[in-house]
């Protein structure tokens, strides 16, 4: 993961947050508003990019594209919607269509203050670091030989690289007749990549191209959908035929980040083309700070359109490793975690009192010295925490390091590569990077431009320690190349910088992430080459790869997976087709352990790093039930937040919902496979039901065994379900209770898992036990 600089900061509007903004009724009131603005002239305001979301009169329809943006462009004052270059810069950026009844526009604080309400247009950032299989880890047929055929995959990202064999087309049928996408510029497609458009504000549309200007896009893409490519590799490290997990699924690339930034305008753009082109799934690897709203996260809104169309969203849970810093959360969104897989390639570290460290790196110097060199530290007599540590350049000026060996600490806003060019330029012979102590255990196979080592924050403060003891110290790195398979440490194991959810503050009723999927280290097509110059292995045909890590790599993981699936199943639903996924996915690791967290001495991963588990595609391939969900059951879901007049605006769900007309539902009630509650004072005892489909045989018994932990009772009725046709539901009803001896407060998680001759169909529970409330 290297430096798992996630995103952006998330400039947000206090206005936006207490007003449920999306949902916002745009009748006359705010077009008064809007005009009332007209001619305020503001000292030097400042254009941001806004998106606004409207309430269609039922009575208004529209033309055409043309005409529904006339009556946008209604809304806004003269100067605004008439592209007014006054302030130098366009106004308007786009009109929707899909995604919400509305547009995006620049304008300032004092245009929109008091009268429209909005959603500020956020920057965002795609993870950037992370590392993929060889050979795709369920790309040889895990559905009976259908590797995808004639599902759409979309993916949200940075573009793609076309003219990479892993988006060759040899293999692909012509796209599905369905299709009504197209490629700008058209020599863009293929019958691979079948869909290509470019939505970057500000930037010039007639010469902005679909192509990749950072690698993150074309890594998650081919990871999705790649192509069968022999001999891929970095660096000179060959790991066979390189796949995709879907590799005969179509592609359709949004390009909606470049120079590693998103605009959250953009993103909404790409989704909203995405679904009037007829995409099956959406891969979206991006996304914003934790902790925000639901109604305000344009990510979810983008995300609700696609599952009432039936598209089936994937995205990232996020790369902020603590408590409670889960993204995506919103429950119609799958969120993926990361964990590591049974791959490593070692470059070990030596010192020169023998002790010896485990790192790895992309790039294997056949020829590298194994004798001990010097090593070095720069600021080593500064606190740990100076910035010389993290090798800044200016830092390591006037440090003498020729053929010695340089340690760096990881962090502190430079990428890794670049404290490696550094290094290499100041002269020394090596680096070894180190973790910062947020950065934890998790380490990067990555392509260095010197010969290198990333080690664990533990490792590196023992070599640290080792430096200051010694009046001589020496290290020396040797290069040992690709371990696979291995138990030592098992995999999967959760990645250091997988956000977690939190017990604490579980106020969605909805535990995240869903499920884990591989995210370190993962092998992918790149844009670029990289590792030295010099060492440039394969300028063959552009077959370049990278190894990077990030829940970003997790989530195409899955969205090919789900492509998979739906390729075996097209008449599984987005919310089936999770349920099986969850419900199948694996709590051990090879070794038959429970999931460990990475670098942790055995301290087993929890629901809220791992959520189901593990995935695996073979079996949700035939999960036996499903707890399914249709769109419009999300509505008592959404309505359980309570408002003000007890509206749902449309700018979420795209309708008019008036809460008071509907039955009170908690949101614990809705039909997740996963169960969340709170047991306090108030309520000691919640009864939660769920409602499973039979996709498995037409006759099929099924006893529930439930594990619980911290001495809750949990009761189910009933205890037995028979079923005698396919596609039957049948329901239950799930009874927790306060442990007796509880304390104030705790969390307890398990597991209720339905069993027949045939399948076991898990779900993951939890419970916040707060006697304080
Ligand atoms: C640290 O301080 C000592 C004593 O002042 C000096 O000899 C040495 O060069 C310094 N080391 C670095 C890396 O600055
Ligand atoms: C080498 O030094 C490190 C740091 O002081 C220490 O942790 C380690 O045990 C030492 N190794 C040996 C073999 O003495
Ligand atoms: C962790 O588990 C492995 C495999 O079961 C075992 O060999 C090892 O000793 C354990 N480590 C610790 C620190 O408990
Ligand atoms: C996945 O499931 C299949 C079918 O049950 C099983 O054979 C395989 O071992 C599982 N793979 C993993 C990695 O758990
Ligand atoms: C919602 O329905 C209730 C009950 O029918 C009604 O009293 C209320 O005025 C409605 N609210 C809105 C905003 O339409
Ligand atoms: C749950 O199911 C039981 C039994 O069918 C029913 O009595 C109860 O009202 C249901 N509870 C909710 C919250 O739907």
């Amino acid at each position: 993961m290297a430096d798992h600089k996630p995103f952006s900061p998330f400039p947000f509007f206090a206005l936006l947050l207490s007003s449920l903004l999306l949902c916002s009724p745009m009748g006359e009131e705010g077009r008064r508003h809007a005009h009332e603005d007209h001619g305020h002239a503001g000292p030097a305001p400042r254009l941001q990019t806004f998106v606004i979301s409207v309430q269609q009169p039922e009575s208004a329809t529209f033309a055409g594209h043309e005409d529904r943006e006339r009556w946008y462009r209604s809304f806004l004052s003269e100067n605004a919607a008439a592209d007014d270059v006054g302030m130098g810069e366009r106004r308007w950026v786009y009109s929707y269509h899909e995604v919400l009844t509305g547009f995006a526009a620049r304008l300032t604080e004092e245009e929109i203050l008091g009268s429209l309400h909005l959603h500020s247009a956020t920057t965002h950032s795609p993870e950037f670091i992370g590392l993929h299989t060889g050979s795709g880890l369920w790309g040889g047929g895990a559905t009976g030989g259908r590797l995808g055929e004639g599902v759409i995959v979309g993916m949200i990202d940075s573009g793609v690289t076309l003219g990479h064999p892993s988006f060759n087309d040899d293999d692909m049928p012509p796209p599905p007749s369905r299709w009504k996408g197209s490629c700008q510029p058209p020599k863009f497609c293929n019958k691979k990549v079948i869909g290509a458009k470019t939505f970057i504000s500000g930037s010039d549309s007639e010469k902005a191209t679909p192509a990749d200007d950072d690698g993150h896009g074309t890594h998650t893409a081919s990871t999705v959908a790649g192509s069968f490519v022999k001999g891929a590799n970095v660096l000179g490290n060959t790991y066979g035929t390189a796949s995709g997990v879907a590799p005969h699924a179509h592609l359709a690339i949004y390009k909606v980040c470049t120079g590693n930034k998103c605009q959250a305008s953009d993103i909404l753009a790409g989704i909203d083309a995405a679904l009037a082109d007829g995409v099956d799934v959406l891969s979206i690897s991006l996304g914003g700070t934790p902790g925000l709203f639901i109604f305000s996260d344009l990510i979810a809104v983008g995300a609700f359109r696609a599952i009432k169309k039936g598209v089936f969203v994937s995205c990232a849970a996020g790369n902020f490793g603590d408590s409670d810093t889960v993204i995506n959360d919103a429950p119609w969104i799958l969120t993926v975690a990361a964990g590591t897989m049974d791959r490593s390639i070692v470059a070990s570290v030596k010192l020169g009192n023998g002790s010896i460290f485990q790192g790895q790196s992309a790039f294997q110097p056949a020829g590298f010295t194994r004798k001990l060199l010097p090593l070095v530290l720069p600021g080593a007599n500064l606190s740990d925490t100076a910035p010389a540590f993290s090798c800044k350049p200016e830092y390591l000026v006037g440090v003498d390091v020729k053929g010695k060996i340089v340690l760096c600490k990881g962090g502190r806003g430079i990428l890794n590569f670049d404290k490696g060019t550094a290094v290499l330029k100041a002269g020394a012979a090596a680096m070894i990077l180190m973790n910062a102590e947020f950065q934890r255990g998790t380490t990067a196979v990555s392509a260095h431009v010197l010969p290198a080592s990333h080690v664990s924050f533990s490792d590196g403060s023992k070599i640290i320690d080792y430096f200051r003891r010694s009046n001589n110290p020496t290290v020396s790195i040797s290069f040992e190349g690709t371990k696979l398979g291995f138990s030592s440490p098992p995999a999967p194991e959760v990645a250091s910088f997988s956000s977690r959810g939190g017990p604490n503050v579980m106020d969605t009723h909805i535990l995240k992430p869903d499920v884990l999927g591989p995210g370190v280290n993962m092998l992918a097509a790149w844009h670029s080459p990289v590792g030295p110059p010099s060492v440039n292995p394969d300028s063959r045909d552009d077959a370049y790869f990278n190894m990077i890590s990030g829940t970003s790599m997790a989530t195409p993981h899955l969205s090919g997976v789900v492509a998979l699936l739906k390729s075996a199943h097209p008449d599984w639903s987005p919310a089936t087709i999770r349920s099986a996924i969850m419900t199948t996915a694996n709590i051990r690791d090879n070794d038959g352990n429970r999931i460990i967290f990475y670098g942790s001495l055995n301290k087993t991963a929890d629901v809220l790093a791992i959520g189901a588990g593990h995935v695996n595609a073979s079996r949700a391939d035939d999960p036996g039930l499903v707890y399914d969900l249709v769109p419009t059951d999300y509505i008592p879901y959404l309505c359980d937040f309570g408002f003000v007049d007890d509206t749902l605006k449309p700018g979420l769900v795209g309708e008019l919902v008036n809460c008071s007309t509907l039955p009170r539902i908690a949101r614990e009630q809705l039909n997740y496979p996963s169960i969340a509650v709170l047991l306090g004072k108030k309520s000691p005892t919640v009864a939660v039901n769920r409602t499973v489909t039979n996709v498995g045989e037409a006759d099929e018994i099924y006893k529930v065994e439930v594990e619980a932990g911290g001495g809750l009772a949990v009761s189910v009725v009933p205890q037995t379900l028979r079923f005698s046709a396919v596609k039957e539901k049948q329901s239950f009803t799930v009874t927790f209770s306060k442990p007796g001896g509880a304390t104030e407060l705790s969390f307890e998680e398990g597991s209720l898992r339905w069993v027949s001759d045939k399948h076991i169909v898990r779900i993951h529970i939890s419970v916040v036990i707060d006697l304080l409330e």
